[in-house]
This record gives structure tokens, C-alpha cells and sequence, in this order.
């Protein structure tokens, strides 16, 4: 078996996993981003590796449903033919229905699937090359699993996820094996798109709750995954979700502002 240190970025193709799959290049031989998009995956090992310092040998693609068990034990069986897997970033995610009064039963069903079952099928596969090589998981939560902030069922997802991240760290710490959330806030990416179509203003507008006073980009989720995988800086830190939000979860200065009845706000 090879001693590579081999990671795994699921939703590796999009926004966000393409910043992590770029930052774990730093500390991981080889990166495998796996994705359902087969025609940004094509893209992907070209595109990080014109943006970083790091070879386009350094990034192999894997398409793969990862709301389908089929796909996923095929995805690891793969992967696995080229060592064991030492982190596993779970980062695909999407949602679709804004309210309970918009849902349908099909709706929910969806985005539990992706949102939160996807990501116990992929720990289940990679399961004893974690505890082999004494790994780590990352699973992306939301800022929309610790608050209400529209889109119920995949913020319930979310939410199950960020529990499904401590029964890991809990169960499996025996095996040196460590699991952590990072909760994002807003980050402009391609999950905008229809959205920012139908109010160009919707950034402008969020960016007022935001004690930062700014949005959140890719990077800065990807710098926090980097850190929560480095047994180095984190070995001590599992079973937590670390919000990367700019303070939204903080708070919001406008309502502080209400109920201090201060300007300072
Ligand atoms: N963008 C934000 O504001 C924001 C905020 C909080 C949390 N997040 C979370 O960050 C993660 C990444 O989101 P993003 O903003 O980069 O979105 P994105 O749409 O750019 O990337 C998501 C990727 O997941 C892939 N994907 C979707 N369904 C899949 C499936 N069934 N199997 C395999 N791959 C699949 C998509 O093809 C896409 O490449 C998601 O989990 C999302 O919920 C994003």
C-alpha cells in the first residue's frame, strides 16, 4: 500500500472545494475532487493549478452522485487503489426551497439527501482508512445549521450535520481520529447564481448583519479546513464547529443597536 497522504473534497469542482482542494495540495500528495459535474471536473486540476503553486499531477478527478451508496463504495473503491485516505472534506451541498410554505416532501427529501446523508456515506467508506491512518474529517455546515435563516430543509441538513460531526469525533476518537464542522456564511459562489439573478442586491443587502461588513471568500474556508486538518495546529481540537461568518452568528449589530439604544453599534 502507498504512503501517499491522499485527501478526498467532495463538491470538489465548485467554488469552495476547488479554494480547499487548492490548500490541501500544501500538505497532501495527491487530492482527489470528486464531483457530479462532469464538465467542471474536466476543468478543475487546470484551474487550481494555474491559481497555486502546485502541479495539475497533484489533482485527479472522480465523478460520483454522492447521494447514491453505488456511486460513492465505486468512488472509494477507486480512490482507495491509490492508498489510504487521510482527510475527507465533506463540501458538497445545495439547496433549493427558501420556506416551509414552498416545501413539498420531495424537496426535503432532496436536500436531506445531499445536505446530510451523502456525508455519512462518505465517512462509512473511507471509515477504516481513517482510522489507518489516524485521520480527519471536515464537514462544511452552514451559518443556516446554528440560526434560521430561510431554506428549512437544508438548514435542518445542516444542523444534523454538525451532530453527525460530533457522534465522530466522540465514537472515534479512540482511533485517533478527529472530526470538525466549519459553519460558512455568505461566500459568493456559483450556489448564488439564481438567486443574485432574481435580486442583484441580495449581497449588498445581507452585508449589513454582518459585523465584518463583509462577505466571506472561498479562501477563508479553505484556510479554516487547512488548519482543522493539521495535526500540528489542531491535533487537540475535534467534535467542534467553527463558524467562518464574519460574526454573523455573533450577532447583528442592527439589533444591538435596538436594544442598547447606542450609536456605538
Ligand atoms: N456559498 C455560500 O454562501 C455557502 C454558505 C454556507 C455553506 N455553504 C456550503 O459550502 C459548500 C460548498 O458550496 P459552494 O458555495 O462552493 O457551492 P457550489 O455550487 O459552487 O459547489 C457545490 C459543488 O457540489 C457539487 N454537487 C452537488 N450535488 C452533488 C452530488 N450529488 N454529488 C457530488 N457533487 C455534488 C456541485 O456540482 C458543485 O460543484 C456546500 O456544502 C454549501 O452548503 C456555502
Amino acid at each position: 500500500m502507498s504512503n501517499k497522504t491522499i485527501a478526498v473534497v467532495t463538491g470538489g469542482a465548485g467554488d469552495i472545494g476547488r479554494a480547499i482542494a487548492s490548500a490541501l495540495a500544501e500538505t497532501h500528495d495527491i487530492i482527489f475532487v470528486v464531483d457530479i459535474d462532469r464538465s467542471k471536473l474536466l476543468k478543475t486540476p487546470g484551474e487550481i493549478s494555474e491559481r497555486g503553486s502546485h502541479g495539475v499531477n497533484k489533482f485527479m478527478t472522480c465523478y460520483c452522485d454522492i447521494t447514491k451508496e453505488e456511486d460513492v463504495a465505486n468512488m472509494a473503491k477507486s480512490v482507495s487503489s491509490h492508498g489510504r485516505v487521510r482527510t475527507l472534506i465533506n463540501n458538497a451541498g445545495a439547496t433549493n426551497v427558501g420556506s416551509l410554505g414552498e416545501m413539498t416532501p420531495t424537496a426535503w427529501k432532496g436536500d436531506i439527501s445531499l445536505n446530510l446523508n451523502a456525508s455519512f456515506f462518505c465517512f462509512h467508506a473511507f471509515e477504516e482508512s481513517l482510522k489507518e491512518t489516524r485521520g480527519s474529517v471536515v464537514n462544511i455546515a452552514s451559518g443556516n445549521g446554528l440560526g434560521v435563516f430561510g431554506n428549512p430543509a437544508y438548514s435542518a441538513a445542516k444542523a444534523g450535520l454538525i451532530h453527525f460531526t460530533r457522534s465522530i469525533a466522540v465514537e472515534y476518537g479512540k482511533f485517533g481520529v478527529r472530526a470538525n464542522c466549519v459553519a460558512p456564511g455568505t461566500v459568493r459562489t456559483g450556489a448564488w447564481k439564481e438567486k443574485a439573478a432574481a435580486n442583484p442586491g441580495v449581497f449588498d443587502e445581507a452585508m449589513k448583519w454582518y459585523p465584518l461588513q463583509r462577505g466571506i471568500e472561498p479562501r477563508d474556508i479553505a484556510r479554516a479546513v487547512a488548519f482543522l486538518v493539521n495535526d500540528e495546529l489542531a491535533g487537540a481540537i475535534t467534535g467542534i464547529c467553527l463558524p467562518v461568518d464574519c460574526g454573523l452568528i455573533a450577532g447583528q449589530p442592527a439589533l444591538a443597536r435596538t436594544f442598547g439604544q447606542s450609536d456605538n453599534y
